[in-house]
């Protein structure tokens, strides 16, 4: 049997080597590190000193470093020599943090246009909602959005998931929202869908119809939500366009009652329910996603112990958005400390949309978690890790090192894994490992 049989891929000597386990609440931190892939998943992680022989043999015979990824282009190595009988492609991580791919567990992933007059208006003093109630916020994204040919959104997606992916995110949600009506809605999807197909990271489709009333049903949303829940939902499941379906349950959106009927109409086709929830004030979102037993609530920058007590008894992540708040100019972040501490699963997300957080950098949403939500450094890298795929139903299969999982892999030019946060918007991504193959080396 050939060594290349017994592994793919070899990450070895990382200074601090990050399992995320998906159960416990550690870091699973391993010095000198190493992972093996084969066949796009963990085979072996532990100690470099410890590698099996078999599934690690590489350069003994001088030949197998020819097989690393050095000075091929991202492209190359994701179609690249498959190594024969030379042994697995090896990375040498001397030095960085090796960690599972992140995970970018709620992103508006695609949008026309971009808002950052809004940005301008806010800092002089406008709100969010004054600047809404004005025609536009979400309203001008929709226009913009509606009028983007298909291509130049798919173009949009392209870009956006190729900046992701060098920032080490192997797993992207990506909702619509933008467009609001079953055309628009399902042309998003169908857009997600084609991104997913064409490129290595994985995105993940989530229907927010419901993100605020269409233009043409201003002041009937009842109406609306008659199309969301009559025509919306049942066409896209019936399509398979999207897994959850979402709402957003807030002041000026959708009310408690308007909510719960989209996400049980979702529920009825087999869309999971998500929820923008609590984001200005504690409406209730999150005691409603422990009712329909949701698989995130999300922003939460105003839950009360009532909804932190129903989320923890229902099992409801919790997906927090520091970067949007900051992004408003606000000052009132999500009490994650009563919800780490309350038993709710807790993880961490950018928002990357074009309106409350133009922002895809996870490090720079590390930073803002450890200083303003005071999460220790194993919540706030979990956030991102394990428990963002739990945020995505996907816990099983991404988001940690442990043998079984997607050998989606980021090697970070970090001495350590406090460096993370603390390396404030400055942290760089050496290597991404995608399903066991190299897809980004920055040195390439
Ligand atoms: O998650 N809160 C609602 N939706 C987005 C913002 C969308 C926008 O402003 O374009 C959010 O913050
Ligand atoms: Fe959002």
């Amino acid at each position: 049997m050939s060594e290349r049989r017994n592994g793919d891929l070899v990450v070895r000597h990382a200074a601090e080597l990050l399992v995320c386990p998906a159960d416990g609440d550690g870091l699973g931190t391993i010095e000198d590190g190493a992972v093996v892939a084969r066949d796009g998943h963990v085979v072996w992680v532990g100690r470099t000193d410890e590698l099996p022989d078999g599934l690690s043999r590489t350069n003994q015979s001088g030949g197998a470093d020819d097989a690393a990824v050095d000075g091929s282009s991202p492209g190359e190595a994701a179609a690249g020599p498959e190594g024969g009988d030379r042994g697995p492609k090896v990375v040498d991580a001397t030095g960085k943090v090796v960690m599972p791919g992140l995970v970018e567990c709620h992103t508006h992933l695609v949008f026309g246009g971009s808002r950052e007059y809004e940005f301008q208006m806010r800092s002089k003093g406008a709100s969010y909602a004054e600047i809404a109630a004005a025609g536009g916020g979400i309203m001008s994204t929709v226009k913009a959005t509606r009028a983007a040919s298909t291509d130049e959104l798919l173009e949009r997606g392209r870009a956006n998931l190729a900046d992701m992916l060098r920032l080490g995110l192997t797993t992207v949600e990506a909702k619509s929202g933008y467009g609001l009506s079953v055309e628009h809605e399902l042309r998003l999807l169908d857009i997600y869908r084609e991104l997913d197909d064409e490129q290595p990271v994985d995105v993940v489709p989530t229907l927010l119809g419901a993100h605020v009333v269409a233009p043409e049903f201003r002041g009937r949303p009842d109406a609306y939500v008659d199309l969301v829940v009559g025509e919306m939902i049942p066409e896209c499941a019936r399509r398979g366009l999207a897994r959850f379906c979402d709402v957003f349950c807030e002041e000026g959106a959708f009310t408690l009652e308007q909510s719960r009927r989209v996400l049980e109409v979702g529920l009825e086709h087999g869309l999971r329910p998500k929820l923008h929830a609590d984001q200005f004030g504690d409406g209730g979102g999150g005691r409603l996603a422990a009712e329909l037993g949701a698989v995130s609530a999300d922003h939460l920058d105003h839950i009360g112990d009532a909804g932190i007590g129903a989320m923890a008894a229902a099992g409801v992540t919790a997906v927090l958005l520091p970067g949007a708040v900051a992004f408003l100019g606000l000052h009132h972040f999500a009490p994650a400390r009563r919800l780490i501490d309350g038993g709710v699963h807790v993880a961490l997300s950018t928002d990357f949309n074009p309106g409350t957080c133009h922002c895809m950098s996870p490090y720079l949403m590390a930073t803002l978690a450890s200083g303003y939500l005071k999460m220790d450094i194993a919540e706030v890298l979990r956030g991102y890790t394990c428990e963002a795929a739990r945020a995505l139903g996907l816990e099983d299969e991404v988001g940690s090192l442990e043998v079984g999982r997607k050998a989606d892999i980021a090697v970070l030019d970090v001495p350590n894994a406090e460096s993370i946060p603390y390396d404030f918007g400055m942290v760089q991504v050496e290597t991404v490992v995608k399903d066991g193959k190299v897809v980004y080396d920055a040195h390439a």
